[in-house]
């Protein structure tokens, strides 16, 4: 399979239907909607919708249902961005290769906005319409999961523990635990709310848990390598910020190749829990080689 085609056209889907259920920039309150569209629309990359998809594939075929479940994940992903870059927190200008919101909208609406985009991930994943197929059980777990991966014992709780490790003498235990929460935690919602729509089996979503663990903690890994080697033109925000905040990370451990070297050995870790899985889970064995080798 052909990986760039796949994010390609994954990336359109989720693109088109986001832009179908959020309101237009012209709907009341006019500042909200354009806020929010600002950022939403910038150009993610959308790797936790697509993951969660190729997930969903890798079980059975997919459900309607699928595609509001995936785009939730990236409205909970696009509000941790906004607030994540706001003075308060890491006061960057730029994401992906814009102006941050905050910068262009000033701090209220991007918090604003930033509780919009989280409420409506919710309401995505309960609108009647769009979930309608899906089992009023299911419906729950779903949410349950993104409200686990997304909250204090999930993102945001990592958000804080990556805050208060600033300037400070971390071991690599600590930093670890930093990754597994600030980022793995969305990243193994996504994972599992695919393979849960498209009713895996309690020991395929546990194999499918173990790669979605791997493959968070090599996201991270690339992102933290990306932080010293990328540039802002590449990267769509400004790089080698993790050193000017006085963050370890794990280049600050290994080295920048030792850091890749590692990214790559839990990519192979994180492949190996797919064994067993035959061909349709090939565009969750090719995620996991692009997490790992992207240039942003
Ligand atoms: C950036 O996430 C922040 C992290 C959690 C490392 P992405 O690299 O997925 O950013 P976008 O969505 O493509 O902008
Ligand atoms: C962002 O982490 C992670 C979340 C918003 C949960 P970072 O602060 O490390 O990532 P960038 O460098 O701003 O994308
Ligand atoms: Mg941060
Ligand atoms: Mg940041």
């Amino acid at each position: 399979m052909n990986i760039r085609e796949y994010l390609e056209q994954k990336r359109e889907a989720v693109d088109r239907f986001l832009e179908s259920v959020i309101p237009n920039a012209k709907t009341q309150p006019t500042t909200l909607h354009e806020s929010i569209r600002y950022s939403l629309f910038a150009g993610g990359k959308r790797v936790r919708p697509i993951l969660a998809i190729a997930a969903a594939e890798a079980i059975g075929p997919l459900s309607p249902a699928t595609l509001p479940i995936a785009s939730s994940l990236e409205l909970i992903h696009t509000y941790s961005l906004i607030i994540d870059d706001l003075p308060a927190m890491d006061n960057d200008d730029y994401r992906r290769g814009k102006l941050t919101n905050h910068k262009v909208y000033g701090e209220a609406l991007a918090i604003l906005a930033g509780d919009a985009l989280l409420t409506l991930a919710f309401e995505l994943c309960s609108r009647r319409d769009l979930v309608d197929g899906l089992a009023p059980a299911r419906q729950v777990q779903l949410i349950y999961e993104l409200a686990v991966g997304s909250g204090n014992l999930g993102m945001v709780g990592g958000q804080v523990l990556d805050i208060q490790a600033e300037n400070k003498d971390i071991d690599l235990v600590t930093l670890q635990n930093i990754h597994k929460h600030k980022t793995g935690m969305l990243i193994r919602a996504a994972v599992r709310m695919g393979a849960i729509v498209a009713d895996a089996r309690p020991e395929q979503l546990d194999r499918l848990t173990g790669y979605a663990e791997d493959i968070g903690l090599a996201f991270q890994i690339a992102d933290d390598v990306l932080n010293v080697t990328g540039t802002r033109e590449e990267l769509g925000k400004n790089a080698n910020t993790d050193a000017q905040r006085g963050k370890k990370t794990y280049p600050t451990f290994y080295g920048v190749d030792g850091a890749k070297a590692l990214a790559d050995q839990v990519r192979d870790r994180a492949m190996a829990h797919l064994d067993g899985f035959g061909p349709s889970a090939a565009p969750l064995r090719e995620l996991a080689r692009y997490i790992t080798a992207r240039k942003n």
